[in-house]
């Protein structure tokens, strides 16, 4: 299986991806995931994706098309993946064709933008494996802490109100038009299109996952 999850920031491409890469037995790409180890490791990619990402804005093409290839050469791709937070501009899915990197499927998570402030105000996160809660709708068994590791979460430094705005935006103007883009390849029934699948990400995270269980199925 190898897929993309497409949605807003905040729609639950994280809280998905981790039942669909058990599932799948299949690894997680998540873009975000890996700027943000960068930024722990105090890296210098880290140091200048971390202004970036604090401002709502996306980081250069270059960057994450590099950190893509670099990552699909790790034997655990060899079953499939799933692409978290990738591409997010026309030029990274132009990148992926030009490059050979093909998906089975394009599953959107859509949630209005009215609810999306909300969740991301609330997430936790636990950094080492980008395990993802929320205060109120998908808490942890004892607050703070990590249900598998017992290690305390933390709030993500883009998670601000005013930063959830500016994400929004981004997503709106550079992102939102992939949908389309696939929408119209997987129509094409040309040899390499990818099922493009649509699932409504409101209601309880399980209901979600099986919308999206049963999308991956058909
Ligand atoms: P990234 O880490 O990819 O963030 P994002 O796309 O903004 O998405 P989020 O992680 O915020 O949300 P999510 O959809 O994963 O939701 P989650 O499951 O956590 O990117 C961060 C930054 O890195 C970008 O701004 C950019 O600067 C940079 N970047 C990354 N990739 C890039 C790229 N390809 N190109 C350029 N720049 C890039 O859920 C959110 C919350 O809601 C959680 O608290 C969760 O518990 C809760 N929740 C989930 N599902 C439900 C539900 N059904 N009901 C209620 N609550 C729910
Ligand atoms: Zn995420």
């Amino acid at each position: 299986m190898r897929l993309i999850l497409l949605g807003a920031p905040g729609a639950g491409k994280g809280t998905q991806a981790n039942f669909i890469k058990e599932k799948y037995n299949i690894p997680q790409i998540s873009t975000g995931d890996m700027l943000r180890a960068a930024i722990k490791a105090g890296t210098e990619l880290g140091l200048a994706a971390k202004k970036v990402m604090d401002a709502g804005q996306l980081v250069s093409d270059d960057i994450i098309i590099g950190l893509v290839k670099e990552r699909l050469q790790e034997p655990d791709c060899a079953n499939g993946y799933l692409f978290d937070g990738f591409p997010r501009t026309i030029a990274q899915a132009d990148a992926m064709k030009d490059n050979g990197i093909q998906v089975d499927y394009v599953l959107e998570i859509d949630v209005p933008d009215e609810l999306i402030v909300e969740r991301m105000c609330g997430r936790r996160t636990h950094q080492a494996s980008g395990r993802v809660y929320h205060v109120k709708f998908n808490p942890p068994q004892v607050a703070d802490v990590d249900d598998v590791t017992g290690e305390p979460l933390i709030q993500r430094d883009d998670d601000k109100a005013e930063t959830v705005a500016k994400r929004l935006a981004v997503y709106h103007n550079q992102t939102e038009v992939l949908l389309g883009y696939y929408n119209k390849w997987a129509q094409s029934g040309l040899p390499g299109a990818p099922k493009y699948r649509k699932i409504s990400g409101v209601g309880p995270v399980e209901q979600v996952r099986d919308a999206a269980f049963a999308a991956l199925s058909e």
